[in-house]
């Protein structure tokens, strides 16, 4: 895979514009592996509908667009490709040792640095494209954040003695995405699943998991299954948990982010 990098200094949200170039592709163009990427975002889209603050030059905003080459019920595995290939590109260019929670959310000392959002977009009847939103925190000092976000979210800048290459950073995470995507396909989810427990803050730890604000239910985060869900067990039993929040249990019993 080769990744095409296309520059914005503004747009309203990297994965609208992925959106809108698939969209109006030409028959025969092909938009696997490119790359867009903006300054700033005036409307980033968060998962579960919520806002991504993307001020001008404060962090990598961009979203990678892949056909991806697994059933189309599969296609959500490659979020965790993307959350190990982050990681693993920040210990690369940063020195410094990330957390990831399920499901893409990585962490740095427990606040969140990035986040990950994937669409599916289908494009024909039996192809689709995957795009795949990645929001990283880089220069933002605490009190750039607004006052709800202050105690939890991180940027490198807050925990990193070096001047991060923010162009550098990008391609250090692009060639962990092509190694993470290629292995995915080629050997399936289990070794990619290996690499992201051995990221993961959360598994044989307590959890609350929450959907829309709401507890579902509290108990230890135990593994990821092959789909890509997480088992939690609780007092009821093995519960499988596909699309919600999940938050670690502190010290001090509570439930924090
Ligand atoms: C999350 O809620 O954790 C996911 C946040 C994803 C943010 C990134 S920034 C680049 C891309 N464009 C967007 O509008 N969102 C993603």
């Amino acid at each position: 895979m080769h990744w095409n990098i296309v520059r914005f200094d503004t747009l309203d949200s990297t994965n609208l514009e992925a959106r809108r170039m698939i969209q109006n592709q030409s028959t025969g163009q092909s938009l696997h592996g490119t790359v867009v990427t903006a300054g700033q975002q005036t409307g980033g889209k968060g998962r579960l509908g919520r806002v991504w603050e993307s001020p001008s030059g404060t962090g990598l905003w961009f979203t990678a667009i892949i056909q991806p080459q697994v059933p189309m019920e599969q296609a959500s595995l490659y979020s965790f490709a993307a959350a190990v290939s982050v990681a693993e590109a920040i210990r690369q260019a940063a020195d410094l040792q990330v957390t990831l929670k399920w499901p893409n959310d990585v962490l740095l000392n427990g606040k969140k640095l990035c986040g990950i959002l994937l669409e599916l977009i289908p494009y024909s009847k039996t192809e689709y494209y995957i795009a795949i939103g990645i929001g990283i925190n880089v220069r933002q000092r605490k009190e750039d954040f607004p006052p709800e976000l202050q105690e939890k979210a991180a940027s490198l800048a807050m925990f990193s003695e070096k001047t991060i290459d923010q162009p550098a950073l990008l391609d250090t995470i692009l060639q962990q995405l092509k190694r993470t995507c290629t292995q995915l396909e080629a050997q399936g989810f289990a070794p990619l699943r290996d690499q992201w427990k051995a990221w993961s803050a959360i598994i044989g730890q307590e959890v609350s998991v929450q959907q829309y604000g709401n507890v579902l239910y509290t108990g230890i985060a135990e593994d990821i299954a092959m789909d890509g869900s997480l088992l939690v067990r609780t007092a009821d039993g093995l519960q499988r948990v596909t699309a919600a929040d999940v938050s670690l249990r502190s010290k001090d019993g509570t439930y924090g982010f």
